[in-house]
Formats: C-alpha cells, structure tokens, sequence
C-alpha cells in the first residue's frame, strides 16, 4: 500500500499543473483538493487488479491518476453547501472553506476534464486505440448520470424521505460503486487482452466490494471518530441522510458488509494466488476505521 501511494502521489504531481502555473488559485485548488491524506482506494484498486493481471505498475498510473481526479472532485462538489455542506474533509477544511464555493465549482469540473484528458493522452498506455476509447467510455459512464452523478442526484432527492433497501441499495451502487467498479475495469483493461469473461468476473467482484464500501463509510458515519475519518462524525444523521445503518440497524449493516465481503471473495477464486493482493484490498475495505 505504501508503495503505491507514494506512486499515486507522484504521478498525481506529475499530471496536476503545478500550482505556480496561471490561473494560478485554481491549480492550487486542485492540487488542494487531490493529493495528501486521501486513502486512494481507487487507484489501489487500479494497480493491485492491474497487478493481479500482470500489468506493470508505469501502465497503471493514468488510469489510477484518471479515477482519483474524478473522486476527488466528487468529493469537492459533495461537501459544497447546496449538497452535504461540509466543512472537514481528510482532517482539512474542504476546498470551498478555503478558496470558495465558485472556485470549488470550477475545480471540480477541472479535475473532471484533467481525468479524461489523461485517458486519452497518457503515453505509457500500451494499449490498442479500441481499448483505450473503452477505458474513457468505462469511466465516462461511470460518472454519469447513470453512475456517480446520478447516485448523488437520488441521495439529495432522498433527504428526509424513507427508501426501502432496494433504492437504497441502487443509490449506493451508483454513487459510489460506479467508480469502484470502473477502478477494478480499468485496472484490467490496462491487460492488453484481457477478455470478457475475465472482466465480467471482475465487474460482479467489484460490485460487491463499491457497495460494501458505502455501506462501511455509512458505519464509520455513526461509530466513527473525527479525527480518525478526517471528516465529521454524525454528518448523515444531522442531515436525515438515508443510510444502511439508518434502514438496517449498525448491526444489520455490518451483516450486509460482511456478505458482500464473502461474495466478492467468492469472484477471485479463478483468480488463485495472483488475486492475493487483491484479497487483502478486498478485507481492507470493510474493516476500515477511515
Ligand atoms: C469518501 O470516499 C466518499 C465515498 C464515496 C464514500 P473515500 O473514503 O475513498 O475518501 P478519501 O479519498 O479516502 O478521502
Ligand atoms: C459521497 O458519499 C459519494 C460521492 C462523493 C460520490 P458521502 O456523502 O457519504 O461521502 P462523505 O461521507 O461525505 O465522504
Ligand atoms: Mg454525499
Ligand atoms: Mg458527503
Ligand atoms: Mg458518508
């Protein structure tokens, strides 16, 4: 893990505009927002299935730059006050504290477009052009509004409403399992011919681990500690937020974490010792204390 955050973070470095480049407040907000103190999950989940696979490490680095720049500007546009309006994020004050709700706004759609751009351009991508359009296309979805964008849209709609466990479960999926989902699928796709088999194995793997993590992140909302998460404890239920713990119980939602856990397990057996990281990755994400 260590390992690869310090080449997550060096790669993020490279891609960002350094902070001394015009219009200079943005590029400082965008480098704010990104790098240090995340736990980069995605782009772990980029490089361990990428590994898994055989891929090399210098493969990986855009598309785990790609999927990090659109969380973390997921994660700007959601702490903004029109949506969770936060004020803690990674144990700092969130990027509209420190720079403004305008300057926040064009962050996050900056981050957005730099990830794309980085899919499209990055030299180290061995890959065919075809492979290449449907890594962009993987991640585009992913943050539409059939992915993260629209699993937002439903949890503002849903404030103060009661959803039963299957909405909140399709709420869960998309607006945060859709880019869990698309780290696991880009990792792959990074294989030069990895086939569809293997990336449908990987998708139901990876479904179950992007809902597991929401619903840790739920828990972690309730019996949490503030300086631990680096965000607000309690946050959710302040703002009647609908959750696994506010539907199932603490108890109940730990359950469903642990099944899923088991079920995403389950998808790498194929996989036989290679998968080992990812495995590990896997029990990391339901035990979190972050
Ligand atoms: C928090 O994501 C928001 C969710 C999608 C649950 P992370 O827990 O991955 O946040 P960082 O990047 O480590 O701060
Ligand atoms: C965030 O869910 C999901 C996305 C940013 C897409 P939360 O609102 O639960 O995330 P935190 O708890 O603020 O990190
Ligand atoms: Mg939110
Ligand atoms: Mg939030
Ligand atoms: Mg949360």
């Amino acid at each position: 893990m260590a390992f690869y955050r310090s080449r997550i973070e060096r790669a993020l470095d490279h891609w960002l505009p350094a902070a001394t480049t015009p219009p200079r407040t943005l590029h400082e907000a965008m480098r704010y927002a990104t790098l240090a103190g995340g736990k980069y999950v995605r782009p772990l989940l980029v490089y361990t299935t990428g590994r898994t696979l055989g891929v090399t490490p210098e493969a990986l680095d855009g598309p785990a730059c790609a999927v990090e720049l659109i969380h973390a500007y997921s994660l700007v546009h959601d702490d903004l006050p029109a949506m969770d309006d936060d004020d803690l994020r990674r144990g700092k004050p969130t990027c509209h504290k420190v720079y403004g709700e305008a300057m926040a706004i064009l962050t996050g759609d900056a981050l957005q477009s730099l990830a794309f751009h980085i899919l499209a351009h990055d030299p180290a991508l061995r890959i065919s052009p075809e492979r290449r359009l449907r890594m962009i296309d993987t991640l585009a979805i992913a943050s539409s509004s059939q992915g993260m964008a629209g699993g937002q849209a439903i949890d503002l709609e849903a404030v103060g409403k009661e959803l039963d466990l299957q909405e909140l479960e399709n709420m869960h999926l998309r607006k945060t399992g859709a880019l869990i989902r698309a780290s696991v699928i880009l990792g792959a796709l990074a294989h030069p011919t990895a086939g569809e088999d293997l990336l449908r194995l990987l998708g139901t793997y990876a479904r179950c681990i992007g809902l597991a993590f929401q619903i840790r992140d739920d828990i972690l909302d309730v019996e949490g500690d503030t300086t631990v998460l680096g965000k607000t404890r309690g946050a959710d239920q302040v703002r009647n937020k609908p959750t696994y713990p506010a539907l199932l119980g603490v108890e109940g939602a730990r359950r469903k974490a642990a099944e899923l856990y088991e079920k995403a397990l389950a998808q790498l057996t194929p996989l036989g010792r290679d998968a080992d990281p990812l495995r590990w990755l896997t029990r990391y994400i339901v035990q979190r204390e972050r």
